[in-house]
């Protein structure tokens, strides 16, 4: 049988084929039901079984390289049948390229995602503020530096116009139109006067987020917020919370993530402390509250914001802030599927 076989394989190898009809008959008597393989597979029953083993590989083998040979012939035929005129019926059509979400985007949905499983809605305001909206209401005092020239972007003075250095004024706007319990989040671009480099951008984008109710605590926003880091970065990334300030919150606080890259051991990118900085929070200062016309004897709440671009360069580990606004394809492919 074995020298059947072999026969058999140069047959098959030798075949020629010069049209359709060769390369049915190729299949007719090789690999049909009564084809020769066929026949070779049932006499096979018959096979001594010392014999099985080495047989055995030599019939696969065979079919193989029957079932490899009708397919080349199979493709032969078919191109020819499908040249019309000067026309290739296979050749295949131009793609289409496809676009993809930019990263800021992705997280941005993604925040809101989150928090939105927690009951926080999505606010937005204006890009262009006044100076009531992104500084006073928001108790930052008249001589504070934040209001310089130096950080923030004018469009007319007295009274001040300027594009929004942050999404806090969001805040006051939602404080000012709705009664507690309040619970949001409000995501947008905001603006500062920096020169541009790869940890500084002029246009960047935030997340505020405000919770105003009776008995909001301290203990309330630091559980929203780890359950947020949880969500986002996994379950096993720690928080730790350190005193800061910020004029409109009090007590404030930095809020740290255990890195990601390192477990926490220390590397490059949280400067060997095993922990990276991600937004700033605390509980409404009672004389914003006051401001926006919420009693604040009733009232307290908590409030946070952190930057989308710097969330999304932690996740996706990206190291430098101008490569978000340059529209380099390269980049942006590395983002396709992602929602
Ligand atoms: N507005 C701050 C900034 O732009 C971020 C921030 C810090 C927002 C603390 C808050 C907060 O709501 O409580 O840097």
């Amino acid at each position: 049988m074995i020298d059947r076989i072999k026969q058999l394989a140069e047959e098959i190898k030798t075949y020629k084929a010069s049209s359709k009809d060769d390369s049915e008959a190729f299949r007719l008597k090789y690999l049909s039901k009564r084809g020769i393989i066929s026949q070779l597979f049932n006499e096979f029953k018959l096979v001594p079984p010392d014999q099985k083993k080495a047989i055995g590989k030599q019939l696969n083998e065979i079919k193989i390289l029957a079932t490899n040979k009708l397919s080349e012939l199979e493709i032969k035929f078919h191109v020819e049948d499908t040249i019309i005129g000067e026309y290739d019926l296979t050749l295949p059509g131009e793609s289409i390229p496809l676009g993809s979400r930019h990263p800021v985007s992705i997280i941005r949905n993604e925040i809101i995602e989150i928090f939105s499983r927690l009951g926080f809605t999505v606010s937005e305001g204006p890009e262009i503020e006044d100076d009531w909206h992104n500084f006073s209401a928001l108790n930052f005092p008249k001589d504070h530096p934040a209001r310089d020239m130096q950080d923030t972007l004018f469009i007319q003075k007295n009274p001040d116009i300027l594009l929004r250095t942050h999404t806090s004024p969001v805040q006051v706007r939602v404080m000012e139109n709705q009664k507690p319990p309040i619970r949001t989040i409000s995501p947008g671009r905001v603006f500062r006067n920096e020169a541009i480099s790869a940890r500084a951008h002029c246009i960047f984008h935030q997340v505020e987020g405000l919770y105003i109710n009776e008995g909001v605590s301290f203990a309330h926003m630091k559980q929203a917020l780890y359950f947020f880091t949880r969500e986002m970065f996994g379950h096993n990334t720690k928080i730790r919370l350190r005193p800061s300030f910020f004029p409109f919150t009090e007590p404030s606080a930095e809020m740290d993530i255990s890195c990601s890259i390192c477990n926490g051991k220390g590397c490059n990118v949280c400067k060997h402390t095993g922990w990276l900085e991600i937004m700033g929070c605390g509980m409404v200062d009672p004389n914003v509250l006051e401001f926006c016309g919420i009693d604040p004897v009733k009232y307290t709440g908590y409030a946070f914001g952190m930057g989308i671009e710097r969330v999304a360069m932690l996740k996706y580990q990206i190291n430098d802030l101008r490569i978000y606004f340059e529209n380099d394809k390269r980049f942006l492919d590395q983002f396709t599927g992602l929602y």
